[in-house]
């Protein structure tokens, strides 16, 4: 038997009793309404979906990236799709932080969800002082750093692959982060990230979000040119699932702190596969792509899951697969 009908199979053994499906979950000190949130970069500031989707079902979304500055993005083509994903190349394109606090979230504060502000930046200052803007404004949930930038001033490697940049960026961020949890969002591209999950942790992480695009090409043979404006892209959607299942499920191996998982979720089976190696909650992105309402229907077809299998709670679905496997 697969995990997957596993899991069904004990769905459908649950005891029936009275009371209403309760899809709220904590994430360290945190608790969303429902364990499914809107991916960074994939639902712009959360505004832009908002005549399409009502956010205040969401668990959540995470905001595009945020820098210190405002930034232009690369040159197009951004998007090109490839069998079973696409890959992006958008290049951090942002209104850059103060912008965000003075316009965006104004507007966004009266919805009732939880905002994540997605962090990224060049060296550890640059993630500091984005974060500082932060904390003197009202209406956010928690922040979510990106560490999938090159350190310029280190070198030019991603601050995600090495655990002790990752470490310093950490440990810097949670000293500045006093109002609010922490994220940290894990770079795929690591041959142990147990490691690196284990450096996260340690220097403070309230949450770890697994994981980022790989990086990936797609060229027209003919005219020898990337089919993206820039040489190579960020890989996403289903083609990229079952290997970011493993790493949720080798992070979990190694680390005690809450894990975010997402990668290629379409359906509510592969939320629930998420859930099963250890997942406290997921993040939809490509797939808000082909149905902008993407999220909030895996919220309904969750909600009809659990309903059917007279569970209310996810606490016999977390984990399941580590249990049964380690
Ligand atoms: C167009 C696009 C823009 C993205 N921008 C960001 C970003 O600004 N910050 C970030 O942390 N992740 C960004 N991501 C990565 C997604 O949040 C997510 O980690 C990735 O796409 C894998 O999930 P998915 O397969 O459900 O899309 C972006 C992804 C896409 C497709």
């Amino acid at each position: 038997m697969s995990g997957l009908e596993c899991l069904h199979v004990i769905l459908l053994r649950e005891v029936s009793s009275a009371g209403a499906v309760d899809l709220s979950v904590k994430i360290g000190a945190l608790r969303l309404r429902n364990p499914i949130l809107a991916a960074s970069g994939t639902f712009g500031y959360g505004l832009e979906f908002a005549h399409l989707v009502d956010l205040n079902r969401l668990g959540g979304f995470v905001t595009k990236g945020l820098s210190k500055e405002s930034m232009e993005g690369a040159p197009g083509p951004r998007l090109y799709p490839t069998p079973s994903g696409m890959l992006n190349a958008v290049g951090l394109q942002n209104v850059g932080v103060r912008a965000f606090v003075a316009e965006k979230l104004p507007v966004l504060r009266k919805f009732d969800t939880a905002i994540i502000a997605n962090v990224f930046g060049y060296s550890v200052e640059d993630y500091i002082e984005v974060i500082r803007v932060l904390e003197d404004a009202d209406g956010l949930a928690g922040y979510e750093l990106n560490v999938s930038c090159p350190n310029v001033k280190g070198g030019g490697m991603q601050f995600g692959c090495d655990p002790i940049m990752l470490s310093e960026v950490v440990a810097a961020a949670r000293k500045t982060a006093v109002k609010r949890p922490l994220w940290v969002k894990l770079s795929p591209l690591v041959t142990n990230i147990g490691l690196i999950a284990q450096a996260a942790e340690e220097a403070g992480a309230d949450a770890l979000t697994v994981a980022n695009t790989y990086p990936a090409m797609a060229i027209d043979y003919r005219t020898g040119k990337s089919c993206l404006g820039s040489p190579t892209g960020g890989l996403s959607g289903s083609a990229i699932k079952p290997i970011t299942l493993r790493l949720v499920w080798e992070t979990r191996k190694s680390v005690k702190t809450p894990i975010i998982g997402l990668g290629g979720i379409e359906t509510v089976e592969d939320v629930l596969e998420y859930l099963s190696v250890g997942a406290s909650a997921v993040q939809v992105g490509t797939a808000s792509f082909a149905d902008p309402r993407a999220s909030e229907r895996l919220i309904e077809a969750l909600t009809k899951v659990l309903e059917r299998a007279k569970m209310f709670t996810f606490n016999e679905i977390r984990d399941r697969f580590r249990a049964e496997n380690s």
